[in-house]
């Protein structure tokens, strides 16, 4: 039985200051989401199996705020602290995307799924 994490929610809370132009998920919201998420994964007792984490900057500032859920790989974008309790129920319980937030892979890279140049990673027996 694996003692890692089922599901890890990154949140990015990179803060560029009040006047950049190109914006920031710390000051979109992010912060807020990501106090909403540990404290929903909390009361519904499920903070030992889904990890909440902020981070920097994740590459997609123009669609914050962004979070990614791993192992599944599911970008969200413009996600803020009212999506919580759908998050929870429609992907972290139901097992599926919420798709009105979802991020795209070619919006996410500019290229799709398969061009991309890398294999996906596969943990041997
Ligand atoms: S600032 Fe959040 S993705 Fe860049």
């Amino acid at each position: 039985m694996s003692a890692s994490y089922q599901r890890m929610i990154f949140v990015c809370l990179n803060d560029r200051g009040e006047d950049n132009p190109k914006g920031s998920c710390g000051r979109s919201g992010g912060v807020e989401l990501l106090e909403r998420l540990r404290a929903d994964l909390h009361e519904r007792g499920l903070k030992r199996v889904v990890r909440a984490v902020g981070t920097r900057c994740l590459g997609q500032c123009s669609r914050g705020p962004v979070a990614c859920v791993q192992p599944e790989d599911v970008w969200y974008g413009g996600i803020q602290a009212d999506d919580v309790e759908e998050l929870i129920e429609t992907h972290v319980l139901g097992g599926r995307p919420v798709g009105r937030l979802e991020l795209g892979q070619r919006q996410l890279t500019g290229i799709s799924e398969e061009d991309h140049p890398l294999p996906r990673f596969e943990r041997g027996e």
